[in-house]
C-alpha cells in the first residue's frame, strides 16, 4: 500500500521505535497518524491526534477503535521486555506482564481494528516483533517467548485477514538504539534506519520485513542447520551464568 496518503495509528508512539514511526509517517505524506500513548504528557507539546491508548486495557482498545474509525494503516509498536530468564526469575510476575502486552495487548489491537482496515479497503497491519521471534536468548527468555508468540499470532492473523485484502507484515529485527535496550553495549542499529526499511517494505507488499542486517543474517542461519546456533546460544548462557554466579 502507499504510505501517502494514509491514516495511520501508531501504538507506543511517545518514545524509541514509535517516536521514530509517527516523525517518518508524517514526513512521508500520511493524511493523519494517531499517536497511541498511555499517557498524553509523554507526549510534548505540538503532536496532533493523541489517542490514549493502554493496549494492555480493552476498554482504552475499544475506545481508540471507536474514534479511529478511518485507520487503514495499523503500527503495532507497543511492547516490553524485562530481561529476565524464565526459571531464574524469582515469579513469573515479568513473563506474564511481558505476554500481556506484546502477545494479548497486540491481539487485542488486531482484533478491534481488523474490521477497520477491512472497511477501509483492506489496507496494512504491522507487527513489530524481533529477530528473538525466531530462536530464545535464556538470559531474557520470557521475552523471547512472548515475540514469539507475536509472531505466530501474526502468522494467524495473517491467513484470517488475506481475504479481505489486509497486508500483514511482520518486522523482524536485532538490537534497535532505544531505551528498551540503553543498558546493552551490542552494536544496534538507529530507529530511523529501521523504520525506513519498514516503510518500504509496507509500499513494497512484504509479509516479512527485515528491517536489519541481523534479522537478514539470521534469517538465513536459522533457516539452515539450527543445531550450532543452538549450540552457540548454550555457551552464552553458560557464560552468562558463571557471570552471575561468581
Ligand atoms: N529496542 C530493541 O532492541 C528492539 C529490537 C527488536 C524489536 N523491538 C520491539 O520494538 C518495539 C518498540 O520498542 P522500543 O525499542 O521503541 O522500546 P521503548 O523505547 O522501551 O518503547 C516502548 C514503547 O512501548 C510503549 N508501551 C509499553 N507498554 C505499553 C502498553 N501496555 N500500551 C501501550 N504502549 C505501551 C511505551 O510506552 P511508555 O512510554 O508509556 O512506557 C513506549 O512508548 C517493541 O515492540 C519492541 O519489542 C525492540
Amino acid at each position: 500500500m502507499k504510505i501517502r496518503g494514509a491514516i495511520a495509528l501508531v501504538t507506543g508512539a511517545n518514545r524509541g521505535l514509535g517516536r521514530a514511526f509517527l516523525r517518518h509517517l508524517r514526513e512521508a505524506g500520511c493524511a493523519k497518524v494517531y499517536a497511541g500513548v498511555r499517557q498524553l504528557e509523554s507526549l510534548g507539546a505540538g503532536i496532533e491526534n493523541a489517542v490514549q491508548l493502554d493496549i494492555t486495557d480493552p476498554e482504552q482498545v475499544a475506545a481508540a477503535a471507536a474514534r479511529c474509525q478511518d485507520v487503514d494503516l495499523l503500527i503495532n509498536n507497543a511492547g516490553v521486555a524485562k530481561f529476565t530468564p524464565l526459571l531464574g526469575s524469582p515469579t513469573v510476575d515479568n513473563a506474564r506482564a511481558e505476554m500481556e502486552t506484546n502477545y494479548f495487548g497486540t491481539l487485542e489491537m488486531c482484533r478491534a481494528f481488523a474490521p477497520i482496515l477491512k472497511q477501509n479497503g483492506g489496507g496494512a497491519l504491522v507487527n513489530v516483533l524481533s529477530v528473538v521471534s525466531w530462536f530464545n536468548a535464556p538470559m531474557q527468555g520470557s521475552y523471547c517467548a512472548s515475540k514469539s508468540a507475536e509472531w505466530s499470532l501474526t502468522k494467524a492473523v495473517r491467513f484470517e485477514l488475506r481475504n479481505q485484502g489486509t497486508l500483514v507484515a511482520g518486522v523482524h529485527a536485532g538490537y534497535i538504539d532505544t531505551e528498551m535496550v540503553a543498558a546493552l553495549t551490542d552494536p544496534k542499529t538507529s530507529p530511523d534506519d529501521i523504520v525506513n526499511r519498514v516503510l518500504a517494505g509496507i509500499e513494497h507488499g512484504d509479509e516479512e520485513i527485515l528491517a536489519d542486517e541481523r534479522s537478514e543474517t539470521l534469517r538465513a542461519e536459522l533457516l539452515g542447520n539450527y543445531a550450532p546456533f543452538e549450540s552457540a546460544m548454550q555457551q552464552t548462557w553458560d557464560e552468562y551464568q558463571r557471570r552471575i554466579t561468581r
